[in-house]
């Protein structure tokens, strides 16, 4: 078992589950609880997470001195790597430049956290302010970047390494390698094992277990794969005591619920109701600019339609397909920063008599499809893009109104037909996986000239990404042709927008999402 010590990174848990895919257990634990855990259950190797903190800050979250005087093999990431500088006297101060996104790591030296790979350099995702000025002594740098002179170092004898880039992030390269490589200097056996259907039928087991023999379930159906997975899974728990509410906020995208509606009734016997809402947000969201502000009265009016319907169903559990990068995105542990607030996280309101059911919540997006297609749902579910809850209304910057939400609807439509369409040409690069692709409504107003007049529109921002997890992105190269393509469409056939552009933000620093 490996420890890992969570200074409140946004990937810690990612981490965790890059050991677990190579069938290494770990436990996440805070800093403060850290030498008392190690103490007690005797690791093989310890894990230092990166955070949002610097060392040289009052009030930072540090690390009793001893832990490195264990003879445990320890591996500091980003901020993990900074703390294990200052404690052991070396020298941390605010970058040169800050780094977030990818870097190039030059190796300097050979060592066992990077046998094996063969590359002099290789592409690192980064995410800092602060670096490593001196090296304590009796370690050595084994690798740079053009920004920072000391990315990598290590302790030879101590087994002790530190990295400023995070291995456990999908994009950088061979950062699986770096774990598995960590794992063995532990002395375990790293090895994969895929989901299986035994953990599954675990997971059905628990639900079941949880909710009794008798009380009924309501179930948030969004039509996404997370709560179609949920719900999948409650339904095979509890069979019809389940009911399946879909709620149409009027922030859906165009067409969307009619699809669900046919999907679900193709494919599923389960008891669906679906509650036209829209007037309800819209009013709630009368004049609100804050995007967090946004997102709170919507997370809200969510919980109250359900705990009406729950009220008349009479039911004492409500399903939710919250995921794991919901909850940590939320700020689920004590070091994290709060990012934004996922509206099906937070709690109940108070005044609320049904208990959460969240089957998904420990679980990654690319996960929860394994899951969804290995309990037999239809791909137009498990692929199916994710759309937030909030739904359209953060794709608006600014406040939300009826025709805003039409622009931004028939803009992002016009994107799904042209990408759909481009999947099935030469043009489309083969390489590419798209996590998302979506409009967003800039709220920004332009100059333009049309039939020789001239005008005052609107901006459409095109949001496209790549990735396998909702921790990290690339924005996604599309060829120029195809951009062409949409963006040509989207002015022609909606006055309001005279403008189009595209965002090449990655994230970090960039999230997914505008709001
Ligand atoms: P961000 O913008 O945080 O998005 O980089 C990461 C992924 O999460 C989706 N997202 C949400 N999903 N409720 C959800 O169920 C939410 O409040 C929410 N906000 C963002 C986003 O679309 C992206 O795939």
């Amino acid at each position: 078992m490996i420890v890992i010590v969570d200074f409140g990174s946004q990937t810690t848990h990612l981490i965790a589950r890059r050991l677990k895919e190579m069938s290494v257990s770990s436990t996440i634990v805070l800093p403060e609880k850290s030498l008392t855990v190690v103490a007690a259950q005797k690791p093989a190797g310890i894990i230092l997470s990166g955070g949002p903190s610097s060392v040289y800050e009052k009030n930072a979250p540090l690390i009793d001195k001893k832990i490195f005087n264990t003879g445990i093999p320890i591996l500091g990431i980003c901020y993990g790597l900074q703390l294990i500088t200052h404690v052991l006297g070396g020298k941390v101060t605010v970058g040169h430049k800050k780094e977030f996104g990818p870097a190039r790591l030059r190796l300097t030296h050979a060592s066992p956290l990077t046998e094996e790979i063969v590359p002099p350099s290789f592409v690192v995702w980064m995410s800092h302010a602060d670096e490593v000025m001196k090296v304590p002594s009796g370690f050595m740098t084994a690798g740079k970047t053009d920004t920072i002179a000391h990315a990598y170092i290590f302790h030879p004898s101590k087994k002790i390494y530190g990295i400023q880039f995070h291995p456990e992030v999908i994009h950088t390269q061979f950062g699986e390698a770096i774990l598995s490589n960590f794992a063995t200097i532990c002395g375990l056996s790293p090895h994969k094992k895929p989901l299986t259907k035994d953990e599954i039928v675990k997971l059905i087991q628990d639900i079941h277990d949880s909710v009794g023999a008798s009380s009924r379930v309501i179930c948030a159906l969004s039509g996404g794969v997370d709560s179609s997975t949920a719900a999948v899974l409650v339904h095979k728990a509890i069979g019809m005591r389940l009911t399946a509410i879909y709620i149409d906020s009027g922030l859906m995208r165009k067409h969307e619920t009619e699809e669900l509606k046919n999907i679900f009734r193709a494919h599923f016997h389960m008891k669906i109701k679906i509650i036209r809402a829209g007037a309800i947000f819209l009013k709630a969201l009368q004049g609100v600019v804050d995007p967090e502000k946004k997102r709170r009265i919507i997370g809200r009016t969510f919980i109250r339609v359900f705990e009406k319907e729950a009220r008349k169903l009479r039911a004492q559990f409500l399903v939710q397909g919250t995921i794991y990068p919901d909850v940590i995105e939320s700020a689920g542990t004590k070091h994290s920063h709060k990012i934004k607030t996922h509206h099906n996280v937070g709690g109940l309101p108070k005044n609320m008599h049904v208990t959460l059911l969240e089957p998904l919540r420990s679980f990654y997006k690319d996960e929860v499809r394994t899951i969804g297609t290995l309990l037999g749902l239809p791909s137009e579910i498990v692929d199916r893009q994710p759309f937030p809850g909030p739904g359209l209304a953060i794709r608006i910057i600014g406040n939300v109104t009826e025709t805003k939400l039409k622009i931004v609807r028939g803009a992002d439509h016009i994107i799904q037909e042209e990408i759909k369409k481009a999947h099935q040409t030469p043009l489309w690069p083969r390489q590419t996986w798209l996590w998302q692709i979506f409009a967003v409504f800039a709220g920004v107003r332009t100059t333009g000239v049309r039939g020789d007049q001239r005008a005052y529109g609107e901006t459409i921002a095109i949001r496209a990404i790549e990735a396998r997890d909702s921790m990290s992105a690339r924005f996604a190269r599309l060829p120029y042709d195809i951009l062409d393509m949409i963006a040509t469409r989207i002015v022609n056939e909606i006055p309001a927008v005279n403008r189009v552009v595209y965002d090449v933000t990655n994230k970090p620093p960039g999230t997914m999402e505008w709001e």
